[in-house]
């Protein structure tokens, strides 16, 4: 089988200075990609700020071959996002990949959560992958083609205590990449989302020490860099990818239960059905999830 190459292309990839978003840039670097490597390198809450991360997986990239650039912006602020879209273009000509994965973490339960704390994580995950795929987006519809990835986290698709902020955010990115994916299709531009999980300063702390073996980056990486390549077709789709293994998560909506005259007893009364999982649809737009409850009307 052929190898992905992406000679030619030109990829920003958010957060690269350590982890996940190291591993991203390494590989794309090593297929041919012209990089953008940024990070504004903080500490794990977001507070501080360094050149060092991003210039040193520049250097690496160069070292193996690649070429790469680094840039310390700031993705939260759209005056950085826009500054790191600008350096892509100015030094490579253009800006076919955008790999939203910059990332930071304040947890509390959510009795303790300050609103400061709330508004922190939504700014980088939410905020930041918004506002750099806004300002790639121009670029994107002008030639015809982009791909634009959006980290999201089991977390968001399935809840975790002392997480509301990060769940939040996390959730939002799905509904982001669903509706990019649908208003970018007659430009030729996809966008997907995934749920990893990896052994990285973000979760070393958390998960057992064997995982740090099994769990690698590389891992993650290995499915980013299908969803970001031209003959990936897949588009508003998201993927749990964690340890080897990569599954689709989908958003499922249950047969349910009906009724002209609905009452809150009959929905009481019918409970067990509106619960039920199956037969279930999979609707991949509201057009199609709202033809669902029109046709059980017929
Ligand atoms: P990490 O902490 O190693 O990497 C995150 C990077 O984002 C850091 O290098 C940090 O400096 C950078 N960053 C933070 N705020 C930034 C900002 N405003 N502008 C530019 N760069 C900024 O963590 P990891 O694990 O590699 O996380 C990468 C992404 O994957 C994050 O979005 C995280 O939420 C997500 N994720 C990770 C999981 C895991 O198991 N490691 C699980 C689920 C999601």
């Amino acid at each position: 089988m052929s190898e992905l190459r992406f000679d030619g292309k030109v990829a920003i990839v958010t957060g690269a200075g350590h982890g996940l978003g190291r591993s991203h840039a390494l590989e794309l670097g090593r297929r041919g990609a012209k990089v953008v490597v940024n990070d504004l390198g903080g500490a794990l809450d977001g507070s501080g700020a360094s050149t060092t991360p991003a210039a040193e997986v520049t250097e690496l990239i160069a070292k193996e071959g690649g070429e790469a650039i680094a840039d310390a912006h700031d993705v939260a602020t759209p005056e950085g996002a826009q500054a790191l879209v600008d350096a892509a273009i100015e030094r490579f000509g253009r800006v076919d990949i955008v790999v939203n994965n910059a990332g930071i973490l304040r947890d509390k339960s959510f009795g303790k959560m300050s609103v400061e704390e709330f508004d922190a994580v939504l700014a980088v995950h939410v905020r930041g992958s918004y506002l750099v795929s806004r300002a790639a987006w121009p670029h994107m519809k002008e030639q015809g083609y982009g791909r634009v990835l959006m980290t999201s986290s089991p977390a968001g698709l399935f809840g975790n205590f002392g997480q509301a902020n990060y769940s939040t955010a996390k959730m939002g990115l799905v509904g982001l990449a669903k509706t990019l994916g649908i208003e970018g299709a007659k430009n030729g531009i996809k966008a997907n989302a995934i749920a990893p999980i990896a052994w990285t300063r973000m979760t070393e702390s958390l998960l057992p020490a064997e995982f740090e073996s099994k769990f690698t980056p590389e891992r993650v990486t290995a499915l980013v860099t299908y969803l970001v390549h031209e003959s990936c077709e897949t588009s508003g789709e998201v993927f749990s990818v964690g340890g080897g293994r990569v599954a689709r998560v989908f958003v499922a909506e249950g047969p349910g239960f009906r009724q002209d005259d609905l009452t809150p007893e009959a929905v009481r009364d019918n409970w067990d059905a509106i619960l039920a999982e199956t037969p279930y649809l999979t609707p991949t737009t509201l057009g199609q999830q709202a033809g669902a409850s029109m046709k059980a009307m017929l």
